[in-house]
């Protein structure tokens, strides 16, 4: 009788059971390889020539990505930028694509420097109103819908059913940014989504040790073969030894993102109670505008992000994040470690962010702790 199939969190733990064939080995080699031996008849039958192109230590962290998302292919990039720029450079030159005012900075600061020269046209919508991304959507002459959900860092949700939907209706592509979500609470590609996207310098790998990004497509076709090509001939690959790193931040991925969420979600309650507290945007709190669309998309969490916004403005949201102790002032997010940052200041002008948000990365300390050092230095707001 077979057995039932595997949880994610099996295989993720596991590295898909991979063992090394010659030794046995439960953890796989690192290949420093460069290069791969001709046959002597000149044809390369094992299947690789050049790491640039066929680097034996993407093969189980991409299996295990494309298991967890339950895709068809995934490619491991250099960074989670190399990744999403890698989807627009393979889109037709002057493609117009739809993509959420509230996202990822960088990335939205790229689509409008790309927009400036030509090379896109790149249209910004609210993502979290279908009747918003409808009227954007060009049918016929739309290439792509990209979305983030959540959105950082407001955490704002979009419905990605609704989107691959509309997406499609157009003849356009879904893809979504994934990176706040993970594949153990959203699974974008069984809601219609095309490709998914993770900057595997969050949550994949885990320990802020590693800048990675990964693409995932729910099937390899003519679009996925100009992605593989994007990344060979463009380069930005991932060294091999951030390639086993990220694997063995994968093997704890549902622990982490398990304590994580329960955490933020505490967080988030303890943070909506403190008198210093203006407002907590967590997808898990009620009085977010998205929670009920998250509550159906998300399993099993609402992820390990979240913001407060800081009575007294500004100042006293930068002076907060000056009295933590055990929070680390950073940007990223993802690690183990519990990250806090003023994120206005690192957007600058035109970013959609307030400037009394404090953007919170809850690790897996122990959420007590977490709490009384940000009551602590909240408290410290209202008595200078
Ligand atoms: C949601 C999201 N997408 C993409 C990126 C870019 O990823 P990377 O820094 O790995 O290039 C980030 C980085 O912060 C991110 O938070």
């Amino acid at each position: 009788m077979p057995r039932r199939p595997l949880h994610p969190a099996t295989l993720a733990a596991q590295a898909l059971g991979w063992t090394d064939p010659a030794t046995g080995a439960v953890v796989l080699p690192l290949y420093t390889a460069t290069t791969f031996e001709r046959d002597p008849d000149n044809q390369y039958r094992r299947g690789r020539g050049y790491a640039r192109a066929d680097n034996p230590g993407y093969d189980q962290p991409q299996a295990l990505l494309t298991a967890l998302e339950g895709g068809a292919a995934s490619l491991l990039f250099a960074s989670g930028m190399a990744a999403a720029s890698a989807v627009f450079a393979s889109l037709p030159v002057g493609a117009h694509v739809v993509a959420p005012r509230v996202m990822y900075w960088a990335l939205r600061r790229w689509l409008n420097a790309a927009t400036a020269k030509g090379a896109l046209a790149a249209e910004f919508v609210d993502a979290a109103a279908p009747d918003e991304l409808r009227a954007a959507v060009r049918p016929g002459q739309t290439s792509l819908v990209w979305i983030e959900t959540p959105a950082n860092p407001l955490w704002t949700i979009t419905d990605i059913a609704a989107a691959a939907e509309i997406a499609h209706a157009a003849g356009a592509l879904l893809a979504v940014d994934s990176t706040a979500a993970t594949p153990v609470l959203t699974r974008p590609l069984a809601l219609g989504a095309d490709l998914v996207m993770h900057s595997a310098t969050k949550y994949l790998n885990g320990h802020s040790d590693v800048i990675a990004g990964s693409l995932t497509a729910s099937r390899t076709d003519e679009f996925w073969d100009r992605l593989v090509m994007a990344r060979s001939g463009g380069g930005a690959i991932l060294g091999s030894l951030e390639s086993y790193l990220l694997l063995r931040g994968m093997r704890t991925l549902h622990l982490r993102v398990e304590r994580a969420c329960r955490s933020a979600q505490r967080i988030a309650e303890a943070m909506a109670a403190h008198p210093e507290v203006l407002s907590v945007l967590y997808p898990g709190l009620p009085s977010h505008p998205g929670h009920g669309v998250a509550a159906r998309q998300m399993q099993g969490g609402f992820g390990g992000m979240l913001s407060i916004r800081v009575k007294g403005g500004e100042a006293a949201a930068i002076a907060t994040a000056a009295r933590v102790e055990l929070w680390k002032r950073a940007t990223s997010l993802g690690g183990v470690e519990s990250l806090v940052e003023h994120r206005a200041s690192v957007e600058g002008p035109g970013s959609p962010v307030p400037p009394d948000l404090l953007r919170l990365s809850v690790g897996i300390e122990d959420p007590d702790d977490l709490i009384a050092d940000l009551d602590a230095a909240l408290d410290g707001a209202a008595d200078p």
